[in-house]
């Protein structure tokens, strides 16, 4: 549309060219995730057919057949749906592999719906290939590979195969154009090998650049942060199974300040569980959350649809990068090298709540080790001191203002502003330049904390070696 006006003055041969071009660059686009309460085995112990592995993924892929059409139907160039959202979790090397297809790399070129039985039999991908083909929609779907191996390779697990959780990515056409080996396994994943590099997946669209990973490497620096900064990609599409914890590291909360932190459009599908604590969709933009999905108390599925920017690093509301130290060099609480300083006003102090500031700069050693600076402002359990950072969901006070900054040794500090019954505050706070978060207005909803979550990456211990079976 923008070169309409350009091709009044050309000839018919740069009427086309112009025309083509014009016709594929998008400004926006319309992203769509589906939070999705899976359908599980009821028992992931006991080794399966085939055949009946396959009832199982066919009953989780007719629910997310209604979300991906609904989607569709509403626009959507592209839709996300969860980690383990086909088949669940919990399970064994054994008692996975019944579910595992052998998935080609995508340089073969191939739409699994057009050309079904080219490669060997893959029901599941052929299925996802013909729901983006007929629905003319990128669907990002996570499902498991597997890949045969003997003894001519040395780290050939003992059952001659490889077996690894995955993402996979269809075109609006049905094509395979994506498949990416998760990296970082959470520690109870022990039907997953680890592949042996990290896999930098991307791809290229209309509607901007595509970067992929998988739950828990958002805590890490391999493959997420090269995606988001070295290879300046637009948007991340990242399938989860996240049990929610708070204070700090929440769904909604953790994944909407690495999208703010890293500058990037960021589409997250969790899987819906309310006894497991799982929950907590969204669509987020650099500048703040689009929409999200938090819910504790319905056990159906969520399907959350609306635009963005393709290109968000070209929009004049790009937020500008942030010395996250400069502020802070004066004042504060300090932990080893991280000073944190808060100043705050509350609109009205509740006697039977209190509220503690908090600093951290020290290797976190639970379910997986990675190196963390932390400034948090937190709302205790109880007015006992010794509840302090104990997860709590609902308060009382509101902040009439509140600025938070700290002495970062490192870049990456994700923003989090967490409001009473686990609820965001887009548009209610902002990032200055010089580190310092601060209240744009009185806060909504009563608070439960706001954070400075830093990465320090350079301080990690090395990545966990592969895995043997
Ligand atoms: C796609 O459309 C074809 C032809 O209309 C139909 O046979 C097939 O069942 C559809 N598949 C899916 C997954 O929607
Ligand atoms: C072992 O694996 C290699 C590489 O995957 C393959 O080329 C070879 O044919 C295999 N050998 C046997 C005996 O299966
Ligand atoms: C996507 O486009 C960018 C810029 O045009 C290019 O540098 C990059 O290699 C492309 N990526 C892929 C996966 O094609
Ligand atoms: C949630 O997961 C648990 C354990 O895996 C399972 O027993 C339960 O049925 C699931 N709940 C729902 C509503 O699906
Ligand atoms: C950020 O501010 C600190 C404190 O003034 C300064 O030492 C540091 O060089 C600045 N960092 C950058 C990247 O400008
Ligand atoms: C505060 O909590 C701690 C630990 O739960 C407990 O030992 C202590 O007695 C409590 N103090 C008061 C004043 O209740």
């Amino acid at each position: 549309a923008r070169y309409s006006q350009t091709t009044v003055f050309g000839a018919s041969a740069v009427l086309l060219v112009l025309s083509a071009l014009g016709a594929c660059a998008l400004d926006t686009y319309v992203a769509a995730v589906y939070e999705h309460n899976v359908i599980l085995s009821e028992d992931t112990e006991v080794p399966v057919s085939p055949e009946e592995a396959l009832m199982l993924m066919e009953k989780n892929i007719a629910i997310l057949e209604v979300a991906i059409k609904e989607a569709a139907r509403q626009g959507a160039h592209i839709i996300v749906t969860p980690e383990d959202g086909i088949y669940g979790w919990a399970f064994t090397r054994e008692t996975i592999y019944p579910y595992l297809e052998d998935i080609p790399d995508p340089q073969v070129d191939w739409i699994p719906c057009a050309d079904p039985g080219r490669f060997a039999p893959s029901p599941v991908l052929e299925r996802l290939s013909c729901l983006a083909r007929n629905n003319s929609i990128y669907v990002v779907a996570n499902m498991g590979d597997k890949k045969a191996c003997n003894s001519s390779d040395p780290k050939c697990p003992s059952d001659g195969r490889y077996q690894y959780n995955t993402n996979v990515v269809f075109d609006s056409e049905g094509k395979l154009v994506a498949r990416y080996h998760k990296y970082n396994l959470f520690v109870t994943e022990k039907q997953f090998n680890y592949p042996k590099d990290p896999g930098f997946v991307t791809f290229n669209t209309s509607f901007g650049s595509f970067g992929i990973f998988t739950c828990a490497d958002i805590l890490y620096h391999d493959p997420a942060v090269v995606l988001a900064s070295r290879l300046q990609v637009d948007t991340i599409l990242f399938p989860t199974a996240w049990v929610n914890t708070l204070p700090l590291l929440s769904a909604v909360q953790f994944h909407s300040a690495w999208a703010m932190g890293m500058g990037v459009n960021f589409l997250s599908a969790n899987t819906h569980n309310c006894t497991l604590e799982m929950t907590g969709s969204g669509i987020y933009a650099p500048d703040g959350p689009r929409a999200y999905y938090y819910n504790t108390e319905m056990d159906n599925g969520h399907l959350l649809v609306t635009e963005l920017s393709s290109r968000p690093r070209l929009s004049p509301d790009y937020p500008a990068a942030v010395n996250w130290s400069l502020y802070a060099s004066h004042r504060a609480i300090c932990q080893q090298d991280l000073c944190c300083h808060l100043s705050y006003k509350m609109v009205k102090k509740h006697q039977d709540e209190i509220y503690v500031l908090g600093a951290f700069d020290g290797l976190h050693v639970v379910e997986g080790e990675y190196y963390l600076q932390v400034c948090t402002l937190l709302k205790c359990l109880s007015t006992n001191l010794s509840s302090c950072g104990q997860p709590v969901e609902m308060a009382q006070t509101k902040f009439e203002m509140f600025s938070l900054s700290g002495t970062f040794g490192t870049s990456y500090v994700f923003p989090e502003v967490l409001y009473s019954g686990v609820q965001l505050a887009p548009g209610e706070f902002e990032v200055l330049t010089d580190g310092r978060l601060i209240s744009r207005t009185t806060t909504s909803k009563p608070v439960l904390s706001v954070a400075l979550f830093g990465r320090w990456y350079e301080k990690d211990p090395p990545h966990t070696a592969q895995a043997s079976p």
